[in-house]
């Protein structure tokens, strides 16, 4: 069945095609904590290129908070939506205030600081501190819609609901760094939204949009 073969299939992939981008480096709490904030709505190459130089000049969270805030600003210019840089300043404040310096390894501890969401919170306990959290963003929605042909817009509050109980369900114990990086790699580089390379793709065998041929009909859009 496509649930018992999906994350195995994944696993394989992501293996061979990960990327080698900087924070899988060491996968230091702080760098996957940066590069999540940089990577909302912002691009991999410009994200990529910011992290480096950001971490470079501010490597620690206790940098970050003794940092003046124009020379935060500088880091972040051209990356816009300017309360991302400003809550990274409030969050290591916090971190050095509370946390001996560290990036919080429980979930309600990282849900309490400024500019950490349920989706930032599952990345850096997964991908940073290696637990067993499940995550949808944009790119895993995708690929779940359209293996499991899921029918319900996106957008929709309940359609969520379903998307991050089935990514719970899919989790192989011990697996989420890769598992969750996996499923993100893949809705980047083969699973796109326009023309989804289907003849590389892991999944291809078990995908019911494929099957059916309306892949490009899954997702389906949210409403608003
Ligand atoms: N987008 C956001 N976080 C990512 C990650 N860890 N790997 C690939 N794409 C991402």
């Amino acid at each position: 069945s496509a649930h018992k073969a999906f994350a195995p299939a994944l696993l394989h992939w992501f293996k061979d095609n990960a990327r080698p981008l900087p924070w899988r480096e060491s996968y230091d709490p702080y760098h996957v904590w940066i590069s999540e904030i940089m990577l909302q709505q912002t691009q991999m190459e410009r994200g990529v290129a910011y992290f480096e130089r950001w971490t470079r000049e501010l490597p620690s969270p206790s940098a970050v908070a003794q940092a003046n805030e124009d020379d935060i600003l500088k880091l972040w210019e051209g990356l816009g939506y300017y309360n991302r840089a400003r809550n990274l300043m409030r969050a290591a404040q916090i971190m050095v205030d509370s946390h001996d310096g560290w990036v919080p390894e429980d979930k309600a501890t990282l849900l309490a600081l400024p500019g950490i969401g349920p989706y930032t919170a599952a990345a850096i306990l997964s991908i940073a501190y290696e637990q067993d959290e499940p995550l949808v963003d944009g790119n895993v929605a995708r690929v779940l819609a359209r293996v499991f042909d899921l029918d319900a817009p996106v957008g929709e509050t309940a359609t969520q609901k379903a998307l991050w109980a089935l990514a719970a369900e899919l989790l192989p114990a011990g697996q989420a760094r890769n598992f969750n990086q996996g499923l993100m790699e893949l809705g980047a580089l083969v699973c796109k939204p326009r023309t989804p390379v289907c003849a590389n793709c892991p999944l291809a065998e078990l995908c019911e949009a494929r099957r059916l041929g309306i892949t490009e009909h899954r997702p389906v859009p949210g409403k608003k």
